[in-house]
Protein backbone atom coordinates (compact mmCIF):
# COMPACT_ATOMS: atom_id res chain seq x y z
CA UNK A 1 0.00 0.00 0.00
CA UNK A 2 2.79 1.82 0.18
CA UNK A 3 3.47 1.65 -3.44
CA UNK A 4 7.28 0.69 -3.00
CA UNK A 5 8.36 3.63 -1.22
CA UNK A 6 9.43 2.74 2.73
CA UNK A 7 6.68 5.28 4.34
CA UNK A 8 3.54 6.86 3.41
CA UNK A 9 5.26 10.28 3.70
CA UNK A 10 7.74 9.86 0.82
CA UNK A 11 4.97 7.81 -1.69
CA UNK A 12 2.94 11.37 -1.03
CA UNK A 13 5.75 13.54 -1.38
CA UNK A 14 6.40 11.73 -4.70
CA UNK A 15 2.80 11.56 -5.41
CA UNK A 16 2.33 15.28 -6.10
CA UNK A 17 3.08 15.50 -9.65
CA UNK A 18 -0.61 12.81 -9.92
CA UNK A 19 -2.16 15.07 -7.10
CA UNK A 20 -1.68 18.35 -8.60
CA UNK A 21 -2.67 16.93 -11.94
CA UNK A 22 -5.84 15.33 -10.55
CA UNK A 23 -6.50 18.68 -8.67
CA UNK A 24 -6.57 20.92 -11.95
CA UNK A 25 -8.29 17.96 -14.17
CA UNK A 26 -11.66 19.32 -15.47
CA UNK A 27 -11.27 23.02 -13.70
CA UNK A 28 -8.12 24.22 -15.73
CA UNK A 29 -8.56 24.58 -19.55
CA UNK A 30 -5.42 26.71 -21.27
CA UNK A 31 -6.03 25.99 -24.35
CA UNK A 32 -9.32 27.89 -24.11
CA UNK A 33 -8.19 30.00 -21.12
CA UNK A 34 -10.99 29.20 -19.18
CA UNK A 35 -11.65 27.68 -15.50
CA UNK A 36 -14.49 25.48 -14.34
CA UNK A 37 -15.53 25.39 -10.80
CA UNK A 38 -19.73 25.32 -9.81
CA UNK A 39 -19.04 26.05 -6.19
CA UNK A 40 -17.76 29.57 -7.51
CA UNK A 41 -19.67 30.11 -10.68
CA UNK A 42 -22.40 29.78 -8.69
CA UNK A 43 -21.98 32.09 -6.29
CA UNK A 44 -19.81 34.34 -8.29
CA UNK A 45 -21.60 37.80 -7.55
CA UNK A 46 -21.41 37.27 -4.06
CA UNK A 47 -17.56 36.44 -4.00
CA UNK A 48 -16.43 39.16 -6.52
CA UNK A 49 -18.33 41.59 -4.95
CA UNK A 50 -16.80 40.65 -1.39
CA UNK A 51 -16.15 43.46 1.05
CA UNK A 52 -13.41 40.97 2.49
CA UNK A 53 -12.46 37.41 2.15
CA UNK A 54 -11.45 35.50 5.67
CA UNK A 55 -9.54 32.34 5.59
CA UNK A 56 -10.12 29.89 8.43
CA UNK A 57 -7.66 26.87 8.98
CA UNK A 58 -5.10 25.54 11.35
CA UNK A 59 -1.53 23.98 10.86
CA UNK A 60 -0.57 23.77 7.32
CA UNK A 61 -3.97 24.43 5.89
CA UNK A 62 -3.08 27.76 7.52
CA UNK A 63 0.05 28.15 5.76
CA UNK A 64 -1.78 27.49 2.44
CA UNK A 65 -4.38 29.93 3.39
CA UNK A 66 -1.37 32.84 4.05
CA UNK A 67 -0.22 31.90 0.89
CA UNK A 68 -3.74 32.46 -0.30
CA UNK A 69 -4.13 35.93 1.08
CA UNK A 70 -0.94 37.00 -1.15
CA UNK A 71 -2.46 35.16 -4.02
CA UNK A 72 -5.96 36.84 -3.67
CA UNK A 73 -5.49 40.50 -2.80
CA UNK A 74 -2.53 40.73 -5.61
CA UNK A 75 -5.13 38.84 -8.47
CA UNK A 76 -8.81 40.16 -6.75
CA UNK A 77 -8.08 43.25 -4.93
CA UNK A 78 -10.59 42.11 -2.53
CA UNK A 79 -8.90 42.55 1.52
CA UNK A 80 -8.16 39.32 2.92
CA UNK A 81 -7.64 38.31 6.63
CA UNK A 82 -6.43 35.04 7.74
CA UNK A 83 -7.60 33.27 11.07
CA UNK A 84 -6.11 30.47 13.33
CA UNK A 85 -9.27 28.65 13.81
CA UNK A 86 -9.03 28.76 17.65
CA UNK A 87 -8.50 32.28 17.98
CA UNK A 88 -11.38 33.20 15.73
CA UNK A 89 -13.70 31.17 17.70
CA UNK A 90 -12.72 32.54 21.00
CA UNK A 91 -13.12 36.29 20.54
CA UNK A 92 -16.32 37.29 19.21
CA UNK A 93 -15.14 38.04 15.94
CA UNK A 94 -17.03 40.43 13.55
CA UNK A 95 -18.30 38.63 10.39
CA UNK A 96 -21.06 41.04 8.53
CA UNK A 97 -23.20 39.97 6.01
CA UNK A 98 -21.33 40.31 2.46
CA UNK A 99 -18.17 38.46 4.20
CA UNK A 100 -16.72 35.36 2.46
CA UNK A 101 -15.25 32.52 4.72
CA UNK A 102 -12.82 30.69 2.93
CA UNK A 103 -12.33 27.37 5.33
CA UNK A 104 -9.19 25.19 4.22
CA UNK A 105 -8.39 21.79 6.02
CA UNK A 106 -7.42 18.44 4.52
CA UNK A 107 -9.85 16.40 6.99
CA UNK A 108 -12.35 18.35 6.81
CA UNK A 109 -12.68 17.09 10.95
CA UNK A 110 -10.45 19.71 12.74
CA UNK A 111 -12.93 20.71 15.78
CA UNK A 112 -11.47 24.62 16.09
CA UNK A 113 -11.76 25.04 12.35
CA UNK A 114 -15.45 23.48 11.75
CA UNK A 115 -16.82 25.42 14.93
CA UNK A 116 -15.16 28.69 13.53
CA UNK A 117 -17.24 28.38 10.59
CA UNK A 118 -20.55 27.03 12.34
CA UNK A 119 -20.31 30.44 14.35
CA UNK A 120 -19.66 32.48 11.00
CA UNK A 121 -22.55 31.36 9.43
CA UNK A 122 -24.62 31.80 12.23
CA UNK A 123 -23.78 35.79 11.45
CA UNK A 124 -24.62 34.99 7.78
CA UNK A 125 -21.72 35.20 6.02
CA UNK A 126 -21.07 32.65 2.88
CA UNK A 127 -18.70 29.42 3.96
CA UNK A 128 -16.87 27.91 1.01
CA UNK A 129 -14.77 25.14 2.18
CA UNK A 130 -11.52 23.69 0.33
CA UNK A 131 -11.20 20.06 1.87
CA UNK A 132 -9.72 17.17 0.88
CA UNK A 133 -11.66 14.45 2.60
CA UNK A 134 -15.03 13.63 0.62
CA UNK A 135 -18.32 14.46 2.52
CA UNK A 136 -16.51 15.32 5.73
CA UNK A 137 -17.70 17.42 8.49
CA UNK A 138 -16.59 20.58 6.73
CA UNK A 139 -17.68 19.87 3.28
CA UNK A 140 -21.21 19.07 4.92
CA UNK A 141 -21.68 22.48 6.70
CA UNK A 142 -20.20 24.74 3.91
CA UNK A 143 -22.83 26.46 1.14
CA UNK A 144 -20.12 25.83 -1.50
CA UNK A 145 -16.92 24.60 -1.79
CA UNK A 146 -14.32 22.98 -3.98
CA UNK A 147 -12.20 19.56 -3.23
CA UNK A 148 -8.48 19.48 -3.31
CA UNK A 149 -8.43 15.83 -4.70
CA UNK A 150 -5.17 15.19 -3.29
CA UNK A 151 -6.33 11.36 -2.69
CA UNK A 152 -5.80 10.23 1.09
CA UNK A 153 -2.83 11.20 2.63
CA UNK A 154 -1.66 8.66 5.36
CA UNK A 155 1.51 10.59 6.72
CA UNK A 156 0.41 12.48 9.85
CA UNK A 157 2.89 15.29 8.21
CA UNK A 158 0.24 17.41 5.27
CA UNK A 159 2.58 17.10 2.24
CA UNK A 160 0.37 16.61 -0.60
CA UNK A 161 -2.54 18.07 0.56
CA UNK A 162 -1.13 21.25 0.82
CA UNK A 163 0.02 21.08 -2.82
CA UNK A 164 -3.27 20.67 -3.83
CA UNK A 165 -4.52 23.43 -1.32
CA UNK A 166 -2.53 25.97 -2.91
CA UNK A 167 -3.62 25.32 -6.47
CA UNK A 168 -7.48 24.83 -5.55
CA UNK A 169 -6.96 28.41 -4.00
CA UNK A 170 -4.88 29.82 -6.63
CA UNK A 171 -7.64 28.53 -9.53
CA UNK A 172 -10.29 29.56 -7.14
CA UNK A 173 -8.14 33.60 -7.27
CA UNK A 174 -7.72 33.48 -10.50
CA UNK A 175 -11.72 32.99 -11.28
CA UNK A 176 -12.43 35.39 -8.83
CA UNK A 177 -10.36 37.71 -10.72
CA UNK A 178 -11.08 36.69 -14.57
CA UNK A 179 -14.63 37.34 -13.37
CA UNK A 180 -14.40 40.70 -11.59
CA UNK A 181 -11.97 42.13 -14.57
CA UNK A 182 -9.36 42.58 -12.05
CA UNK A 183 -6.84 40.80 -13.96
CA UNK A 184 -5.81 41.50 -17.15
CA UNK A 185 -6.61 38.67 -19.98
CA UNK A 186 -2.79 38.35 -20.89
CA UNK A 187 -1.99 37.71 -17.19
CA UNK A 188 -4.64 35.80 -16.49
CA UNK A 189 -3.70 33.33 -19.51
CA UNK A 190 -0.08 32.88 -18.91
CA UNK A 191 -0.65 32.29 -14.93
CA UNK A 192 -3.31 29.70 -16.62
CA UNK A 193 -0.21 27.90 -18.51
CA UNK A 194 1.66 28.53 -15.65
CA UNK A 195 -0.35 25.94 -13.57
CA UNK A 196 -0.60 23.34 -16.63
CA UNK A 197 2.96 23.05 -16.50
CA UNK A 198 3.05 22.53 -12.76
CA UNK A 199 3.15 18.81 -12.33
CA UNK A 200 6.04 18.75 -14.94
CA UNK A 201 7.70 20.96 -12.63
CA UNK A 202 7.07 19.40 -9.46
CA UNK A 203 8.68 16.10 -11.00
CA UNK A 204 11.63 17.90 -12.16
CA UNK A 205 11.56 19.67 -8.46
CA UNK A 206 11.47 15.89 -7.01
CA UNK A 207 14.90 15.31 -8.52
CA UNK A 208 16.02 17.37 -5.60
CA UNK A 209 15.70 14.57 -3.13
CA UNK A 210 19.21 12.92 -3.31
CA UNK A 211 21.02 16.13 -3.09
CA UNK A 212 18.47 17.09 -0.10
CA UNK A 213 19.02 13.38 1.09
CA UNK A 214 23.09 14.73 1.83
CA UNK A 215 22.26 17.97 2.98
CA UNK A 216 19.99 16.06 5.81
CA UNK A 217 23.03 13.90 6.65
CA UNK A 218 25.41 16.78 7.18
CA UNK A 219 22.42 19.08 8.96
CA UNK A 220 20.64 16.28 11.26
CA UNK A 221 22.29 17.26 14.32
CA UNK A 222 21.61 21.11 14.19
CA UNK A 223 19.97 22.09 17.75
CA UNK A 224 17.66 24.94 15.62
CA UNK A 225 16.86 26.08 12.11
CA UNK A 226 15.77 29.17 10.46
CA UNK A 227 13.11 29.23 7.85
CA UNK A 228 13.39 32.92 6.08
CA UNK A 229 11.30 33.70 3.22
CA UNK A 230 9.45 37.11 1.56
CA UNK A 231 6.52 37.70 -0.22
CA UNK A 232 4.73 34.60 -1.41
CA UNK A 233 7.80 32.37 0.11
CA UNK A 234 7.07 33.28 3.48
CA UNK A 235 4.12 31.17 4.00
CA UNK A 236 6.61 28.35 2.56
CA UNK A 237 9.28 29.48 5.59
CA UNK A 238 6.68 28.83 7.81
CA UNK A 239 5.70 25.48 6.27
CA UNK A 240 9.41 24.30 6.01
CA UNK A 241 9.82 24.79 9.46
CA UNK A 242 6.89 22.78 10.77
CA UNK A 243 7.66 20.05 8.82
CA UNK A 244 10.79 20.31 10.31
CA UNK A 245 9.35 20.20 13.97
CA UNK A 246 6.64 17.95 13.49
CA UNK A 247 9.09 15.21 11.77
CA UNK A 248 12.76 15.65 12.97
CA UNK A 249 11.88 17.22 16.39
CA UNK A 250 14.09 20.11 15.52
CA UNK A 251 13.28 23.51 16.78
CA UNK A 252 12.49 25.35 13.53
CA UNK A 253 11.43 29.52 13.40
CA UNK A 254 10.22 30.27 10.19
CA UNK A 255 9.96 34.58 10.10
CA UNK A 256 9.66 36.76 7.18
CA UNK A 257 13.14 37.45 6.10
CA UNK A 258 13.02 41.13 6.60
CA UNK A 259 12.08 40.93 10.46
CA UNK A 260 15.43 38.91 11.29
CA UNK A 261 16.62 42.28 11.77
CA UNK A 262 14.01 42.74 14.62
CA UNK A 263 15.43 40.13 17.11
CA UNK A 264 15.61 36.66 15.32
CA UNK A 265 19.56 37.87 14.15
CA UNK A 266 20.48 37.61 17.79
CA UNK A 267 20.71 33.60 17.52
CA UNK A 268 23.05 33.35 14.17
CA UNK A 269 26.27 31.68 14.51
CA UNK A 270 28.68 28.97 12.77
CA UNK A 271 26.40 26.34 14.49
CA UNK A 272 22.92 27.91 12.63
CA UNK A 273 21.44 26.77 9.76
CA UNK A 274 19.37 29.09 7.63
CA UNK A 275 16.67 27.98 4.70
CA UNK A 276 16.32 30.51 2.31
CA UNK A 277 13.40 30.18 0.02
CA UNK A 278 14.76 32.35 -2.64
CA UNK A 279 13.33 31.62 -5.21
CA UNK A 280 13.35 34.29 -8.45
CA UNK A 281 10.88 36.68 -7.87
CA UNK A 282 10.24 40.51 -7.33
CA UNK A 283 11.58 40.17 -3.92
CA UNK A 284 15.23 38.39 -4.95
CA UNK A 285 17.24 41.45 -4.72
CA UNK A 286 16.04 41.68 -1.05
CA UNK A 287 16.51 38.35 -0.12
CA UNK A 288 20.07 38.57 -1.50
CA UNK A 289 20.83 40.99 0.57
CA UNK A 290 19.22 39.03 3.87
CA UNK A 291 21.24 36.37 2.78
CA UNK A 292 24.90 38.56 2.97
CA UNK A 293 23.52 39.44 6.48
CA UNK A 294 23.33 36.03 7.36
CA UNK A 295 26.49 35.08 5.94
CA UNK A 296 28.41 38.25 7.32
CA UNK A 297 27.14 36.23 10.47
CA UNK A 298 28.57 33.31 9.84
CA UNK A 299 25.50 31.47 9.67
CA UNK A 300 25.13 28.46 7.18
CA UNK A 301 22.92 29.22 4.13
CA UNK A 302 21.00 26.56 2.70
CA UNK A 303 18.89 28.28 -0.24
CA UNK A 304 16.33 27.28 -2.03
CA UNK A 305 16.72 28.72 -5.48
CA UNK A 306 15.49 29.35 -9.08
CA UNK A 307 17.61 26.52 -11.72
CA UNK A 308 20.35 29.34 -12.96
CA UNK A 309 20.39 31.75 -10.17
CA UNK A 310 24.16 32.17 -9.95
CA UNK A 311 23.83 35.40 -7.59
CA UNK A 312 22.87 33.20 -4.90
CA UNK A 313 24.81 30.27 -5.50
CA UNK A 314 28.02 31.91 -4.95
CA UNK A 315 27.06 32.85 -1.75
CA UNK A 316 25.25 30.50 0.27
CA UNK A 317 27.11 27.33 1.82
CA UNK A 318 24.40 24.81 0.04
CA UNK A 319 21.56 25.53 -2.71
CA UNK A 320 19.13 23.34 -4.36
CA UNK A 321 17.46 24.40 -7.67
CA UNK A 322 13.79 23.94 -8.47
CA UNK A 323 12.69 24.76 -11.94
CA UNK A 324 12.11 28.27 -13.17
CA UNK A 325 8.22 29.34 -12.50
CA UNK A 326 5.89 32.37 -12.17
CA UNK A 327 6.28 34.08 -8.67
CA UNK A 328 2.80 32.78 -7.65
CA UNK A 329 2.81 29.47 -8.52
CA UNK A 330 6.46 29.02 -7.20
CA UNK A 331 6.03 28.28 -4.03
CA UNK A 332 4.15 25.03 -5.35
CA UNK A 333 7.74 24.47 -6.15
CA UNK A 334 9.72 25.76 -3.39
CA UNK A 335 8.19 23.59 -0.65
CA UNK A 336 9.33 20.48 -2.23
CA UNK A 337 12.59 20.04 -1.36
CA UNK A 338 11.42 21.47 2.18
CA UNK A 339 9.12 18.54 2.70
CA UNK A 340 12.41 16.32 1.43
CA UNK A 341 14.73 17.91 3.96
CA UNK A 342 12.28 17.01 6.76
CA UNK A 343 11.74 13.56 5.93
CA UNK A 344 15.20 12.52 5.34
CA UNK A 345 16.34 14.17 8.68
CA UNK A 346 13.65 12.37 10.56
CA UNK A 347 14.76 8.78 8.72
CA UNK A 348 18.85 9.58 9.34
CA UNK A 349 17.42 10.28 13.02
CA UNK A 350 15.78 7.21 13.06
CA UNK A 351 12.18 8.53 13.66
CA UNK A 352 8.54 7.38 13.06
CA UNK A 353 8.35 9.36 10.02
CA UNK A 354 4.62 8.29 9.46
CA UNK A 355 3.54 8.97 12.77
CA UNK A 356 5.57 11.64 14.94
CA UNK A 357 5.09 11.64 18.71
CA UNK A 358 2.59 13.40 20.04
CA UNK A 359 0.56 13.94 16.70
CA UNK A 360 -2.44 12.84 15.04
CA UNK A 361 -4.00 13.25 11.82
CA UNK A 362 -6.77 14.87 12.58
CA UNK A 363 -7.16 17.06 15.52
CA UNK A 364 -11.36 16.38 16.29
CA UNK A 365 -10.82 18.20 19.50
CA UNK A 366 -9.88 21.28 20.63
O1 LIG B 1 -7.08 18.48 8.50
P1 LIG B 1 -6.66 19.93 8.62
O2 LIG B 1 -6.05 20.45 7.38
O3 LIG B 1 -7.76 20.81 9.13
O4 LIG B 1 -5.53 19.92 9.72
C1 LIG B 1 -4.91 21.09 10.16
C2 LIG B 1 -3.66 20.77 10.96
O5 LIG B 1 -3.98 19.99 12.07
C3 LIG B 1 -2.62 20.05 10.12
O6 LIG B 1 -2.27 20.77 8.97
C4 LIG B 1 -1.34 19.79 10.93
O7 LIG B 1 -0.70 21.00 11.22
C5 LIG B 1 -0.42 18.82 10.20
N1 LIG B 1 0.17 17.90 11.16
C6 LIG B 1 0.68 19.51 9.46
O8 LIG B 1 1.59 18.65 8.86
Amino acid sequence: EKGGYDHFMLKEIFEQPDTIFDCLRGRLDAVNASITMAGVQNNIDQIKNASRIIIIACGTSWHAALLAEYIFEELCRIPVEVEYASEFRYRNPIVKQGDVIIAVSQSGETADTLVAIEKAKEQGALIFGVVNVVGSSIARISNAGAYTHAGPEIGVASTKAFTAQLVVLTLIALKVAHEKGSIETKRFVQLLNELHDIPEKVKAALKTADAVKKLADKYKDAKDFLYLGRGYNFPIALEGALKLKEISYIHAEGYPAAEMKHGPIALVDETLPVVFVATKDSYHEKIVSNIQEIKARKGKVIAIVTEGDETITAMADDVIAVPEADEIVAPILSVIPLQLLSYYIGIAKDLDVDKPRNLAKSVTVE
